[in-house]
Formats: structure tokens, C-alpha cells, sequence
């Protein structure tokens, strides 16, 4: 059985957990997951870096020991990370015994080759980072680049590692394996410091008391990051319990913040290199999120309250949205009125819609699972996306592009939503004829929400099995692997087909105060900006009105009949006092094609019209020339 093997940096316990270190620990979890879904045999690592002299001046700063501070902290992250459904399959403490042992080997290991040498270390020190930074990596007035605060000149008498040795190999790897360090950017920057010069790093702090002694000089405790670094090896048991080491290790991923990957891709591999270990195949270096452009983090006091959005959205909501809205590789800014957005348009609207919809057509109509006995229109081009998106989404999440990934999901959502509204399924209940394609029409949008509810289930497990239990299938999605989906046809017909219940319920997005309008025109806005996929979300054609009359009791409604090129429609809209219906007869107008229908005054509406209406006036949108109905307007 293939094996996946997937790390999480391990997050300092000198403060609590919080949205930034959320969030790569949840998207590790979602490649655990997918590769789960797979089939594979998946190792997710994630845990706590326990020593260091951070700990050890905090803990002093409290009156209690380092490793009382430690027991303390620890649960936090335990307890987050239960609160945020995370898979994984170790929580790993460097306090640990098995973490000491291993690391204790690691560091014979690496003495041995011959490679570890004692020196005297000068250097501009940031004891927040507990690293040494060059000259050149600074930051203006001689801060730190990470905290922005001034570094100190430190001189000490350190053990070295030999690092310098390793920068040919190195580069040579980088060189070979387009995909060892990513994203692009991370990779460039990387090879632009190795190719400028390696120095030897120290491996050891002589003024620091909390940490793991240096095998061979128990009087230098090791450098924390040297240790913390073999943490991928030592969850493994590393020099003790060959089968899982051999079994997982190299890692397929390590996945960290960017402003750690010098570590990660520099010296975790020389030092793996030295000892003749094979390298991890992937460093990938994800992007901040941040606050109003500030990274997000506790000593900058601009954390997010996590339980309040959990709270008012729902879990599945908050791990969609940090993995649907930002690029993984990018820095995202966080914002409530876009989480919003996001959560209506595409959980409550796309997703929800299509379920509650389908669901209450079978319900009514069916009562089980229907059989696909009328193939149709459509059918074809919905049972081709499905196996695409299944193909499309296995190369995005190869690339970790897990914006992409949702994206690509989410495409298929509309398109579902629009087969729909282009078969009029609603309206096909009306005689025992169009039954059989009613169902069939039915079959292929659960068999459709079937696929979707699979792919989706690393994203938002919860909502997965949700959808599952609707649909009246019993088993879990732990145990619906990927290849459940790959033939069309896998539903069962006859099913009994589960309560139709929202799984996002929609949220009012707060009323902002409304500008003060200037003479006609309002100001158009510049808050609550959309995104380019949420415009696209609308499907917005070509119609031409072939019919129109006026409803009786209804002074401003006007009934169209349209014509759509592969459908006719019939549209409601309220324009009955500035259009008579003779003048509509012949335009062609801008429809709203994939709104959901309504009734207005008991009249069916199947889409909308576009329309600029001011205080006064009111004009149909319509085209400076003749065009194809059903054309597409973008
Ligand atoms: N202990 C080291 C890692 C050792 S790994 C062998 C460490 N810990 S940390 O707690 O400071 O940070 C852990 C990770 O959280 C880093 O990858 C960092 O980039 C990430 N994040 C912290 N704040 C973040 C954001 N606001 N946004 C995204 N990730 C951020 O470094």
C-alpha cells in the first residue's frame, strides 16, 4: 500500500494556539485526509517544541518549573486541535521521552560523521527567534526581519555543524527536484542563499538550561531548532522502531509558515544529508494570514477569536473558508464580511440550495432513490465534468492548491445546480411520461452530490457525511474512498432517501448604513467588494421576449415568456409601470439564468431580468446588437 507521510511545523507552547498556527495544522489535516481518501496509508505528524530559552524565561516569569509550563500549554493545543476535527495520527511533545531518545541518536549519529565541530560563534542574535541572522538577512536599522526588534551581538563557544560542506550537494538537489522546495518563490529565494554562501551553523547554546544535553558534551544544552527539526524522524521512533521509520520515512511533505523554510529546506536537509538519511520529498512553505495586513500572532495581540466564528458559523464553515479564500502559497487577509460573503454564496446558496433542492424533488416525488431509466439532454456533458473535477482535483491537491481544488469542486456545484434549472426537473412531475426523465434528471444530481460529498469530505468532514445521511446512505465517509465515486452509477436506486434539512442555513450579512445618495445615482460601493468567482457564479445569458402580458391585479408585474435558445422560460418582473407589454415583445434582455425560481402572486418566475431603475426611471438591459438567445453575457 502506497504510504503518505505529512508534518506540521511544531508550535512553540510559550503561547497559546491561535488562527495562524490553525491553519497550517488544518491543512495538513485535509492532506491527510485526501490521501486517506485515496487509499493510501497516511502518517500525520503535528506537536509541541517544548525547550528552548523562550520557555525557560517564561516559565521563570511564572514561578514554575519549564516542565510544569510545558504540561500546561500542551493541553491547548490538544484540545483545539480536537475542537478543529483534526486527524491526526501523533501529537508529538519534545518533552517526550521517545522524542529525547531519538533525538539523543540523532545527534551520535551526527557526531560521528565527523561533522560536528566546537567553535566560537559571533553573531547577531534574536532571542525571540532563538536564531542567529547575518548581516544581510536584517532588517532595516538592524532589527530582527521576523520581530521587527533589535538583535544582539552574542559571542559564544558553541559546537558547530558543518554546513558549509553541503551547499554543492545541496543546490544540486534543489536543482534536480523542482518539487523538493515550493512554491516557486520559496524555491528561488532558498536556492539565492545557498548559491550566495553557506556558513556553518551553531548546534548548541552554552547559556540556555532547558533542552536536550548534547550527547557527547553534556554541558551544552542542544540548540533548539536542531532538535525540533529531528522531530519528523523521532515521532517515527527513529533509531528504535524500524518498521514505522522505514515504513513513512522520507516524509512526502513538510508543510511550515514561509518564515521557517531556511530551516526546514537548508539545514534539516544537510543535516540529513550528513547522516546519509533520505531527504523529505516536499518542503512546502505556506503564506501568513494576516489581520489588516499584519501577521496574525499572540504577541501582536490581533488574534481572531476562532470560537466565536466556530460558534456562529460552524466548524465546516471556518475550515472551508481559510482553505477556499486564500492561495496556500500567498499571504490571505482575513475579513468577517468576506467570510460571510463566502459562507451564503457558496455553502448556504450552491451547495445547500442543490441539496435541499434535489432532495425535496425525490422526496415529494419518489420517496427513494430513483432509477435512471430516461436518459437526456445534459446527462452526458454532468457525468463528463464529474469524472474531470475527480481528475482535475487529484492534480491541484498534488500541487497542494487547495483554493484551486475547492474551486474546481465548487464549479461542479453550479453546474449541477444549472442542469436543474436547464432540464426544469420541477416541472416534469406533471405526467407518468416525463416521470422516467424526472428521475433520471434526480438520479444524476444525487449521484452528482454523491461525487461532490466524497471530494469535499477532507475539506468539511462533517458536512460530508451530513449530505450522506440525507441521501439515505448509511455508511460513513471514512470508510468512502475515492474510488467509490470514479464509475458513474455507484447510487444505489430504491434507497429511502433521508429528511431534507439545511446544512448552512443562510446568515444575514449585517446591514451596513446606506451612503447618502448623491442626486440619482447612489455611491457605488467599495466595502463588501466581491470576488471574480462570485460573479462568475451568476449565469447571466441572452433572452428574447417572445411573449408578454400584464397580470390581472398586479399593476406593476408583467408576465415574459423568453426564449433562452435551449429552453423557454417564463419571468416575472416588476416593470409593468414604465413597459407595456408590446413594447418587451422582440427584445432581447439580460436573464438571470441559474436563480433559483419563485412565485410571485402564485405566478412561477424561473430567473430575472436585469434592469437600471432610479428614483424615477426604470430601463431594460438590453444589446446594442442581435445575438444568439442563450448567449452568455460575462
Ligand atoms: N517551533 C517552531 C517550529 C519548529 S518546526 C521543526 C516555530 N513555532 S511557532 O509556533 O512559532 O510557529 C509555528 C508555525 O506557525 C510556523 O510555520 C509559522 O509560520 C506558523 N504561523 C504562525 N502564525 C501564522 C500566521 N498568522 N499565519 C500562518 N501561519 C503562521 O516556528
Amino acid at each position: 500500500m502506497r504510504t503518505f507521510y505529512v508534518t506540521t511545523p511544531i508550535y512553540y507552547v510559550n503561547a497559546e494556539p491561535h488562527l495562524g498556527t490553525a491553519y497550517s495544522t488544518i491543512a495538513a489535516d485535509v492532506l491527510a485526509r485526501y490521501h486517506r481518501l485515496k487509499g493510501e496509508d497516511v502518517f500525520f505528524l503535528t506537536g509541541v517544541d517544548e525547550h528552548g530559552e523562550n520557555i525557560q524565561t517564561l516559565a521563570a516569569e511564572k514561578g514554575i518549573s519549564e516542565q510544569e509550563l510545558c504540561d500546561q500549554m500542551a493541553p491547548m493545543f490538544t484540545k483545539l486541535w480536537k475542537k478543529l476535527n483534526l486527524s491526526n495520527d501523533i501529537f508529538l511533545r519534545t518533552t517526550s521521552e521517545l522524542h529525547k531518545r531519538g533525538a539523543t541518536k540523532f545527534l551520535n549519529a551526527l557526531y560521528k560523521t565527523g561533522d560536528i565541530y566546537k567553535g566560537k560563534y559571533d553573531g547577531y542574535y534574536c532571542r525571540r527567534c532563538e536564531s542567529f541572522y547575518t548581516e544581510r538577512e536584517l532588517a532595516e536599522s538592524k532589527n530582527c526581519p521576523v520581530h521587527k526588534l533589535p538583535v544582539e551581538w552574542v559571542e559564544e563557544e558553541n559546537y558547530f555543524f558543518a554546513l558549509s560542506k553541503y551547499q554543492d550537494g545541496l543546490r544540486a538537489h534543489i536543482r534536480a527536484n523542482p518539487e523538493f522546495i515550493q512554491p516557486e518563490s520559496r524555491r528561488n529565494e532558498v536556492l539565492n542563499v545557498v548559491e550566495s554562501g553557506l556558513k556553518d551553523v551553531s548546534i548548541s547554546r552554552a547559556s540556555v538550561s532547558w533542552g536536550i544535553p548534547l550527547p557527547f558534551d553534556q554541558t551544552h544544552m542542544t540548540y533548539v531548532w536542531i532538535e525540533a527539526l529531528c522531530n519528523y524522524i523521532t515521532a517515527l521512533g527513529y533509531g528504535e522502531d524500524g518498521e514505522k521509520f522505514h515504513k513513512y520515512w522520507p516524509a512526502n511533505v513538510h508543510m511550515m509558515g514561509k518564515d521557517i523554510t531556511r530551516f526546514h529546506a537548508i539545514i534539516w536537509p544537510a543535516m540529513l544529508m550528513a547522516v546519509n538519511l533520505p531527504l523529505p520529498r516536499q518542503i512546502f512553505a505556506h503564506g501568513f494570514v494576516t489581520n489588516q495586513g499584519e501577521k496574525i500572532s499572540k504577541t501582536k495581540g490581533n488574534v481572531i477569536d476562532m470560537d466565536t466564528l466556530i460558534g456562529e458559523f460552524g466548524l465546516d464553515a471556518f475550515r472551508y473558508f481559510f482553505l477556499r479564500e486564500f492561495s496556500f502559497g500567498n499571504d490571505g487577509d482575513y475579513s468577517q464580511d468576506r467570510f460571510v460573503l463566502r459562507y451564503n454564496a457558496d455553502l448556504a446558496n450552491d451547495l445547500g440550495n442543490l441539496l435541499n433542492r434535489t432532495l425535496g424533488l425525490v422526496s415529494k416525488n419518489f420517496g427513494v432513490i430513483p432509477e435512471p431509466t430516461t436518459p437526456g439532454e445534459f446527462d452526458d456533458e454532468v457525468k463528463g465534468i464529474a469524472r474531470e473535477t475527480i481528475d482535475q482535483v487529484d492534480a491541484l491537491m498534488g500541487q497542494l492548491a487547495f483554493d484551486m481544488a475547492l474551486e474546481k469542486i465548487w464549479e461542479f456545484v453550479r453546474r449541477i445546480n444549472r442542469y436543474v434549472q436547464q432540464t426544469q426537473v420541477w416541472s416534469l412531475a406533471k405526467s407518468e411520461e416525463t416521470k422516467g426523465r424526472m428521475g433520471t434528471i434526480l438520479y444524476n444530481c444525487m449521484e452528482s452530490l454523491r461525487t461532490i460529498a466524497v471530494l469535499i469530505s477532507p475539506f468539511v468532514p462533517d458536512t460530508a457525511n451530513r449530505i450522506r445521511q440525507q441521501m439515505g446512505l448509511d455508511e460513513c465517509f471514512e470508510n468512502q474512498g475515492l474510488d467509490t465515486v470514479s464509475e458513474w452509477g455507484g447510487l444505489p436506486s430504491g434507497k429511502t432517501v433521508g429528511k431534507p434539512e439545511p446544512i448552512f442555513p443562510r446568515k444575514d450579512t449585517k446591514r451596513k448604513p446606506r451612503h447618502a445618495a448623491s442626486s440619482q445615482t447612489e455611491q457605488i460601493a467599495t466595502e463588501n467588494l466581491i470576488s471574480i468567482d462570485q460573479f462568475q457564479s451568476m449565469d447571466l445569458r441572452v433572452a428574447e421576449v417572445i411573449a408578454a402580458e400584464r397580470i390581472p391585479n398586479a399593476d406593476r408585474l408583467l408576465k415574459l415568456q423568453v426564449d433562452l435558445g435551449s429552453e423557454k422560460r417564463q419571468v416575472v418582473a416588476g416593470i409593468a409601470a414604465h413597459y407595456s407589454p408590446e413594447d418587451l415583445v422582440g427584445k432581447q434582455i439580460v436573464l438571470v439564468a441559474n436563480l433559483k425560481p419563485t412565485k410571485i402572486r402564485g405566478i412561477e418566475s424561473q430567473g430575472m431580468l436585469l434592469a437600471a431603475s432610479g428614483k424615477k426611471e426604470l430601463a431594460v438591459a438590453t444589446f446594442e446588437k442581435r445575438l444568439p438567445p442563450g448567449t452568455q453575457v460575462r
